[in-house]
């Protein structure tokens, strides 16, 4: 069983997330925080957060939805050259023993300058924790703040599979 783990503030990560789920028939988890991120004192909290590979406390026990799931994608926008606190989290409570794991990131940067990166730093602790990557993607959504467009991260999407 396949799973699409993922969390996006405005909309563009999920939905990548929805049309990998789609495409696989795989089950949708979402990521949801406790706490709101809002305005530019959100903004500035959430890239401090991001920078110190923060993690922040999640609604329910998503960890426990991936249980079934053989292969798993986790779905995160970079935040401030890295993954997000919520994803932090995902990581760091899941079993991930034996599981193989695919990274989707998007960001502002239409460049994708700074996505290996995220990749490398999720694939260390991801192989920490027993886990093995198979395929990391990196797409462009839209500038911080900005709701997700549908038709921009399709296009992308059909390109890559
Ligand atoms: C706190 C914060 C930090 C960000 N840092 C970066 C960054 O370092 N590089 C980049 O290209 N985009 C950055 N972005 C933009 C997001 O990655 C981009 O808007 C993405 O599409 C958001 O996904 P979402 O709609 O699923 O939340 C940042 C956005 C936020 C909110």
């Amino acid at each position: 069983m396949q799973g699409i783990v993922y969390y996006s503030k405005n909309g563009n990560t999920e939905i990548l997330a929805e049309l990998i789920a789609e495409k696989l028939g795989a089950k949708l988890i979402k990521l949801e925080e406790t706490k709101k991120r809002r305005g530019i004192i959100g903004f500035i909290k959430s890239g401090y957060q991001a920078v110190n590979k923060k993690c922040s406390e999640l609604i329910g026990t998503p960890w426990e939805e991936i249980k079934e799931c053989d292969e798993i994608y986790l779905c995160t926008p970079v935040w401030a050259g890295s993954s997000t606190p919520a994803m932090n989290t995902f990581m760091e409570k899941a079993d991930l023993k034996g599981k193989t794991v695919n990274i989707a990131t998007v960001m502002a940067d239409t460049k994708l300058e700074g996505a290996q990166r995220v990749h490398e730093y999720m694939k260390s602790v991801l192989n920490e924790k027993g886990a093995a990557v198979k395929n990391c993607i990196a797409l462009s959504g839209t500038s911080p703040l900005k709701q997700g467009e549908r038709q921009h991260i399709q296009a992308q999407f059909e390109k890559l599979v």
